[in-house]
């Protein structure tokens, strides 16, 4: 995205003017305090601004060269999976065991790719009696089975516990880093990400105060950003003194 300016019916700008690219095969983390207009940028690049939720939107966004906010919604989301802050059950209702191993077959890919990033066991049950991690992890293995490359996730570790944050971490490695998805994941702290972050960028008051990759940004500045935890500071001091 470039020079991208975004606002709501009523409201004042609520991003103003941010350039951020994001690359294939790497975890890009967008932090930010509370209002910052995180969820307001994913929603532009996932097309859900302004084909859903209505807002002005002045400057480029674009997803694999697909200006996001002049293409219908449907082409953005055949190359965008979308994962807001609460998972609506219809998004992944049609998605059964049966269903995930035929599209795979159909795909000519190995079977072992659907035991490898979700139980079967959670496949056969009612989506309404899901986690949301569990949710989620449906919802992620789409990305595997229709090869949709780029992946938003929206402060996925609200709802998930720390044994739940650990498996996302482990198959968000696999998203980027094995299959070459670009992902970009907002939150308000890096904690449980640092093991898997490549990029990151900070986001306060809809403007890009920092962005760059995950080394410079514990070393340069991470003591100095409020929106960090005491354990990015102390990993950041053990590995940089
Ligand atoms: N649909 C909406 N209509 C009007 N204002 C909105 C809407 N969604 C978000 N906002 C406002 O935009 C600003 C940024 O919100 P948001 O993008 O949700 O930030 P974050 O995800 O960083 O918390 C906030 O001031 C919020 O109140
Ligand atoms: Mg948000």
């Amino acid at each position: 995205m470039s020079d991208l300016w975004v606002r709501y019916p009523g409201t004042d700008w609520v991003l103003r003017g941010v350039d951020l690219t994001a690359e294939e095969s790497e975890v890009h983390v967008l932090l930010g305090p509370c209002g910052s207009g995180k969820t307001t940028l994913l929603r532009v690049l996932c097309g859900v601004i302004p084909h859903v939720v209505p807002a002005e939107v002045r400057g480029t966004a674009q997803v694999l060269g697909t200006d996001v906010v002049r293409t219908p919604l449907e082409e953005v989301a055949q190359h965008v999976v979308y994962v807001p802050e609460e998972v609506p059950a219809g998004v992944v209702l049609p998605v059964v065991y049966d269903e995930l191993r035929l599209t795979l077959l159909l795909a000519g890919k190995d079977l072992r790719i659907l035991e490898q990033v979700c139980a079967t066991e959670i496949l056969q049950r009612p989506v309404d009696e899901l986690s949301y991690g569990e949710l989620l992890r449906i919802l992620l293995t789409k990305v595997f089975l229709e090869e949709r490359p780029v992946v938003l996730l929206d402060e996925p570790s609200t709802a998930l516990d720390p044994s739940s944050r650990c498996e996302l971490v482990r198959f968000l490695d696999e998203l980027a880093h094995r299959y070459g998805a670009t992902v970009l994941v907002t939150e308000h702290d890096l904690d449980y990400l640092l093991p898997v972050a490549d990029k990151v960028t900070v986001l306060e008051s809809g403007r890009i105060t920092w962005s760059g990759d995950l080394e410079t940004f514990l070393s340069d500045v991470a003591r100095q950003l409020r929106c960090l935890s005491p354990l990015v500071k102390v990993f950041s001091s053990r590995r940089y003194g």
